[in-house]
């Protein structure tokens, strides 16, 4: 390694371990992951190995806005407690260092490690702005710690201004890996094959389909178990769309991903506006679910979020399957059972009728709530979360629309930015017919994570409220409505 590339190596690290205000910042998240100071977007390379899960994620080392793009690496054995470790993979020579997976060659295709000490490989795509990106490789013999970039790179390039975001696995059936990778502008996703993650032979195209409003971004194929069906299983495929994601099922043969999602319909992981770039877990235990994480933030305003030193949070991991359902499938979210280690005491609230609004006895700004509501009379009936004089965020369900919302034109701390006033409420229809609709609720100072039943819909917004903003509600403005089977835990911080 070269002298420079130490010291920039070393600075970034400072800028890495150092914690200022210890995670206590006014809107820092406390159960999700941030960095410690400094801009991040996308989670990238995330892969298991050896007890211990990886984070990579796009990282400026040097502000906090986007700029610079770097890997920056953490990891947990848990997924819930992380601790920040050296920049993996620093941006040099101009080339930016855009998002891709991580894998570890277990059996040393690559060549580069051995085949008692296998190589962890990042496949990433090389950025140089305005002129080109090609999929590039780094390797770490030390277990993800230090990495070193690929002589040969890039192992991928077809002389596109955009063409980005790999995600590798391993196809078991062929017997070699398979590379998921965009063409943003075409909304296109790609598929390649290679025996040693440097030669790549493509295979074939998905898309355009379902949301091409903006150019699409970080494809990611996983295998998903079916609820109710044991022993089978789906493929889910992910993209992103410039501040939406959207998914397809269908199933892939290592070849071709075949959609059976219905044409025309458009269906999303997160109906919120700040979940995006989601990817899923490598290599995770066999008996393990799959289990994805999203940045939470909006390319609409990302820049300016008010918080600092930071900006930039991860969503709760989820693991994923899916439903059958009479025309298609459907995608079921939950957030990791790991995540209620960190709950305190459970309260449990009576319930009861409503119409009008109701104050709780909890309030807070770091819990995790559980609730069901059974509106009755076209009511429009649910929760209010951080509440202060006049402002609130609003989780409702509206019976006669037969939607789930969240809303957030009533929270303070709006004004920062034109686009995020402006992008204040997401709805969805609600699927099944029973009358009682169940809320699962994570806040956590300025994310708002809702599970709507049982993982059937999720929504997750930020929104920057008043210090003193902690009040909680149950609120029936139209018709009437019961709500029941209260629990309730304030939560204790992973930081
Ligand atoms: C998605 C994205 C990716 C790109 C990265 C750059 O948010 O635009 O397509 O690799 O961010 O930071």
């Amino acid at each position: 390694m070269n002298k420079l590339l130490l010291i920039f190596n070393l600075a970034c690290s400072v800028a890495a371990f150092s914690q200022p205000g210890n995670y206590r910042e006014k809107y820092r998240p406390r159960f999700h992951f941030s960095p410690a100071v400094n801009w991040c977007n996308d989670p990238n390379g995330l892969v298991y190995r050896n007890g211990v899960y990886h984070l990579f994620y796009q990282h400026n080392p040097f502000g906090n806005k986007w700029g610079h793009m770097t890997w920056a690496h953490a990891t947990s054995t848990d997924l819930v407690h992380w601790k920040h470790l050296p920049i993996a993979i620093p941006e040099e020579n101009g080339t930016m260092i855009f998002s891709g997976t991580c894998v570890t060659d277990l059996h040393n295709s690559s060549g580069l490690g051995s085949s008692i000490s296998p190589p962890m490989v990042a496949v990433y795509t090389g950025h140089r702005e305005n002129i080109n990106q090609s999929q590039q490789l780094a390797f770490s013999k030390d277990g993800g710690i230090t990495w070193t970039k690929y002589d040969h790179n890039p192992v991928l390039d077809l002389h596109k201004k955009d063409f980005r975001d790999p995600k590798i696995f391993w196809y078991d059936q062929k017997k070699y890996w398979v590379m998921c990778v965009m063409l943003p502008v075409e909304h296109q996703v790609q598929f390649y094959s290679s025996g040693n993650l440097k030669d790549w032979k493509h295979l074939s195209d998905f898309g355009p389909a379902g949301d091409t409003s903006g150019v699409w971004e970080c494809p990611d194929l996983s295998q998903v178990p079916v609820d109710g069906m044991p022993g089978k299983k789906k493929w889910l495929l992910q993209t992103s769309q410039n501040a939406s994601m959207q998914y397809f099922v269908g199933e892939f043969d290592g070849e071709n991903f075949v959609n059976e999602s219905p044409s025309g319909q458009v269906s999303r992981p997160d109906y919120g506006p700040d979940y995006y770039a989601a990817i899923t877990y490598n290599q995770l235990p066999a008996t393990s679910n799959p289990t994805a994480m999203g940045w939470v933030n909006n390319w609409n305003y990302a820049n300016d979020i008010p918080t600092t030193p930071w900006k930039g949070a991860m969503s709760l991991p989820r693991t994923l399957s899916v439903k059958k359902l009479a025309n298609g499938w459907m995608l079921v979210q939950k957030p990791i059972s790991a995540l209620q280690s960190l709950r305190k005491k459970e309260l449990i609230l009576p319930g009861g009728e409503l119409s009008g609004i109701k104050p709780l006895p909890v309030k807070g700004r770091q819990f995790e709530m559980e609730c069901s509501f059974e509106p009755s009379g076209g009511s429009v009936c649910g929760l209010r979360i951080a509440v202060g004089p006049d402002r609130y965020f609003e989780i409702g369900i509206d019976e006669a629309r037969r939607k789930a919302y969240i809303d957030r034109e009533h929270s303070s701390g709006n004004g920062f930015n034109e686009q995020f006033k402006k992008l204040s409420h997401f709805e969805k229809e609600i699927t099944g017919k029973s009358r009682t609709v169940r809320v699962h609720v994570f806040f956590d100072n300025s994310i708002a994570e809702v599970f709507i039943n049982e993982g059937e819909a999720v929504f997750t917004a930020q929104l920057f409220p008043g210090v003193k903003d902690e009040g909680i509600e149950v609120f029936c403005t139209a018709g009437k409505c019961k709500y029941s089977n209260f629990r309730f835990w304030q939560m204790n911080s992973a930081w």
